[in-house]
C-alpha cells in the first residue's frame, strides 16, 4: 500500500523563535500519535536575516521545559517550491500570512493558513519582549498544533491511522 505523506511547514518572521517551537512541539504531538512515518514536518521563516542559525535560545529553553529539543534545528527562508512540496502552510500571525501569500507562485496547492485560524487569533512575536512572552508563545502554540494535528487525522486515510 502507497501512503501519502502530509507535509506541514510553519512559517514566522526570523524561523528563529515561533515556527522552530511550533516545529518541535508539533513533531512531539506527531510522534505521540505514532504518526512520524506519514507526517513530515519543517519550519522555515519570510525574512532571510536568521538562515543557518539555531533557534533563539529563549525558544530552545522553552521547549526543554516540557522536554522537546529543538537546538538542532537551522532556520531557512520560506522558498516557492515551499508551496509544491507542502500540504499546509501554517503562519503565526497575520502579517506572516500576508507575507507568505505575497511569496506564492500564482498557482498552487498549499492549504496556507494561520496556525490559530479558528480562534482568529496570533501568535504574538516574542523576540523584543521578555523571556515569560515565550511562555505564552507556548501555550498558544502547543494548543494550535494539537488540534491542527487532529483536523490532519481526520482527512487521513483510516488506514494510516
Ligand atoms: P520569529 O521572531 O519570527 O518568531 O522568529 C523574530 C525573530 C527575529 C526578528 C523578529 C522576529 N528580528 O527582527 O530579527
Amino acid at each position: 500500500m502507497v501512503l501519502l505523506q502530509r507535509r506541514v511547514l510553519f512559517v514566522c518572521l526570523g524561523n528563529i523563535c515561533r515556527s522552530p517551537l511550533a516545529e518541535g512541539v508539533f513533531r512531539h504531538h506527531v510522534m505521540q500519535a505514532g504518526l512520524e512515518e506519514q507526517i513530515y514536518v519543517d519550519s522555515a521563516g519570510t525574512a532571510s536575516w536568521h538562515q543557518g542559525k539555531s533557534p533563539d535560545i529563549r525558544s530552545i529553553q522553552t521547549a526543554q521545559k516540557h522536554g522537546i529539543d529543538i537546538s538542532r534545528q537551522q532556520a531557512r527562508q520560506l522558498h516557492e517550491e515551499d508551496f509544491e512540496r507542502f500540504h499546509y502552510i501554517v503562519a503565526m500571525d497575520e502579517s506572516n500570512l500576508i507575507n507568505i501569500q505575497d511569496k506564492a507562485p500564482y498557482l498552487h496547492t498549499a492549504n496556507v493558513r494561520l496556525l490559530l485560524e479558528h480562534e482568529k487569533k496570533d501568535v504574538p512575536d516574542p523576540y523584543y519582549g521578555a523571556n515569560e512572552g515565550f511562555d505564552g508563545v507556548y501555550d498558544l502554540v502547543r494548543d494550535g498544533t494539537y488540534n491542527l494535528l487532529q483536523e490532519i487525522r481526520e482527512e487521513m486515510d483510516p488506514a494510516e491511522i
